[in-house]
């Protein structure tokens, strides 16, 4: 099988034999991590670069184990340009997938000037070195969070934009640095992922969601009351419009994102330029859907209590994602009980993470 690469970044014609390598930034992080695993599995060199502030290294060596196979690693930090041009000068990537950045929404608003610098300098750097290096196939990290407070559901990739916080205007103005990028110069292919609750884990529970401190997020932070490392489950609110009262979201199992990035890479070698999808299942659960489906996961009744709203937080949020089932042959297969089966398996085997 013949992989047409695409002139405008020289590449060229490649058979399987030769492999295409993809270097990840952020390569150790959750969603990465589950990306690494898909990558290799379909015959793609994976070179991971990534400082580990949020991450650890023994999730590259799960992933090994998991495939067999070898991710080459590098310990940097996207805000060194000059690293990070070594690397692809070394390494010569075809192309890259840039998960590397700062996350959290809280933190953001505490911290704005941290996520500026980390998350626009970082993605600045790795554009300005992959365009001296002549690597212009790009798949970056997007996030729903660039649909602010979406006033109609589903959503669509020609919604309003908006953002909410320090966070989301990261993901928002890098994704307007891309498009004007591309714009000046149509030799880049660029696919810009927008992803929505990503949760679940590997089915070997040997990789999965591992947040540093308190869980920002409502599915590690059940997992963790559910392992007995936290007491009990905080929900935010259940006076919202929605069928229980709290809050709705598009919930899509984290191995079913990653193989979306696969086929983003398979877009990119069709030379499509600038093209941009949401990636979720179109179906909104509530905080006390995931909290029952947890329970039936674990075998357990987990403790909760409803507490006042989170400022900011939207009643309902899921996707309508029939435009990557057209353009990128890719849908959702994984469902809410798998997402629960396969998260709790992971936190019941790592209760303290990768950090035992
Ligand atoms: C989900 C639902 C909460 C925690 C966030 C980021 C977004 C993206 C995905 C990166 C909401 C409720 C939560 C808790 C709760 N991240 N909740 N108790 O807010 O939809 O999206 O993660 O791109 O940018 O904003 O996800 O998991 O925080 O919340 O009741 O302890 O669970 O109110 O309804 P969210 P979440």
């Amino acid at each position: 099988e013949i992989l047409r690469c695409l002139v405008g970044s020289e590449m060229c014609i490649r058979d399987r034999g030769d492999e295409m390598k993809v270097l990840v930034t952020g390569g150790a992080g959750f969603i990465a991590s589950h990306t690494d695993v898909e990558l290799l599995q379909a015959g793609y060199e994976v070179v991971v670069l990534d400082n580990l502030y949020n991450a650890s290294e023994e999730a590259l060596k799960r992933v090994e184990k998991i495939t067999g196979k070898p991710v080459t690693f590098y310990k940097e930090d996207i805000r060194n340009e000059a690293g990070m041009e070594e690397i692809f000068k070394k390494e010569k990537p075809d192309a890259v997938i840039h998960f590397a950045g700062l996350k959290a929404v809280g933190e953001s608003c505490r911290e704005p000037l941290k996520y500026f610098d980390n998350n626009f300098t970082g993605t600045i750097n790795l554009l300005k070195v992959m365009e001296r290096t002549g690597c212009k196939n790009l798949v970056f990290s997007s996030s729903a969070t660039v649909y602010g407070i979406p006033k109609t559901v589903p959503i669509t990739e020609d919604a309003p934009l908006s953002v909410l916080n320090p966070y989301g205007r990261t993901k928002l103005v890098i994704e307007d640095m891309l498009r004007d990028i591309y714009a000046a110069d149509s030799t880049w292919n660029i696919a810009l992922l927008r992803y929505f609750n990503p949760i679940g884990a590997h089915e070997s529970g040997e990789i999965g969601e591992d947040p540093q401190g308190i869980p920002n997020n409502l599915l590690p932070y059940v997992a963790k009351v559910a392992v007995g490392e936290l007491e009990c489950i905080n929900v935010f609110g259940d006076d919202y419009d929605t069928p229980d009262g709290t809050g709705v979201r598009d919930y899509i199992h984290v191995v079913d994102l990653a193989i979306g990035h696969i086929k983003a890479l398979e877009k990119l070698a069709t030379n499509p330029g600038i093209v941009t999808y949401n990636l979720g299942t179109g179906i909104g659960y509530s905080v006390l859907d995931i909290i029952h489906n947890f329970e039936k996961a674990c075998g357990k009744t987990l403790p909760y209590k409803i507490v006042e709203r989170r400022p900011g937080d939207a009643a309902i949020c899921y996707s309508d994602p029939t435009k990557a089932e057209k353009e990128l042959g890719w849908k959702a297969e994984r469902g809410i009980d798998k997402m629960c089966e396969d998260s709790w398996r992971w936190q019941s085997k790592n209760p303290k993470g990768y950090n035992a």
